[in-house]
């Protein structure tokens, strides 16, 4: 069981609906939503008003990956009968036990992300109340960056942990990722793929897709 999820941030904003048609069509199991606010991440990139504009439009449900700070404040707005996961970074929150049980308050699932630099142990007595770990290969705020090799590692710690106290875990990788990586990112322990340039960035999307469903099946 594996699942793909094209980053959003690469698309041509001037035909959303349109690329996320073929990515429906292309049998995509996730739209990851990338929220930027210029603080968190030195990049600013959309909010809710865009990502809902896609609700009724597509029966694909969203992942939602906020890399802001304070999300208490933003998570209600995010939720929409689309949402699937919401994403908060471990590193934006104070009370991250009480960020994930709001999440979970609206029946969504929560997921927690951790930049390059920050260690799997962070995630250590909060694994079992999780739904999703998110191990960031890049540094967060940009599509089309070179893909952080210690993210491999990251991800075995990770699912090992997991082993003991959560085994259905999701495990998502976030940046750089490829046809010709995510092989090993799956062997290594995840199961949800996220990719932007490497999709959406590309001129034939239903081809991208092709080729990353080619390498995990
Ligand atoms: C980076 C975002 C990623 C990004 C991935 O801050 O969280 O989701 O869009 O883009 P690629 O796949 O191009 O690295
Ligand atoms: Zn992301």
């Amino acid at each position: 069981m594996y699942r793909i999820s094209p980053s959003l941030l690469s698309a041509d904003f001037s035909r959303l609906g349109e690329q996320v048609r073929l990515l429906e069509q292309s049998g995509t199991d996730l739209l990851h939503v990338d929220v930027m606010d210029g603080r968190f991440v030195p990049n600013i990139s959309f909010g809710a008003p865009v990502m809902k504009s896609l609700v009724g439009k597509t029966d694909v449900p969203f992942d939602v990956h906020l890399m802001i700070e304070d999300p208490d404040r933003y998570i209600p707005d995010f939720v929409t009968p689309n949402t699937k996961i919401i994403t908060v970074h471990a590193e934006a929150c104070t009370h991250l036990h009480r960020t994930v049980q709001l999440i979970q308050s609206f029946g969504v699932l929560a997921g927690v992300a951790l930049n390059p630099a920050t260690p799997p142990e962070t995630l250590g007595y909060i694994l079992e109340d999780i739904d999703l770990a998110l191990v960031m290969s890049v540094n967060p705020g940009f599509g089309g960056q070179k893909f952080i090799p210690s993210a491999l590692r990251k991800i075995r710690a990770l699912r090992d942990m997991a082993a003991r106290v959560k085994p259905e875990l999701m495990i998502e990788v976030d940046g750089g990722v490829t046809p010709e990586n995510v092989e090993a990112l799956r062997k290594a322990g995840a199961d949800t793929f996220v990719a932007g340039s490497a999709i959406l960035g590309t001129d034939d999307i239903p081809a991208a897709m092709r080729r990353f469903r080619g390498k995990l099946e």
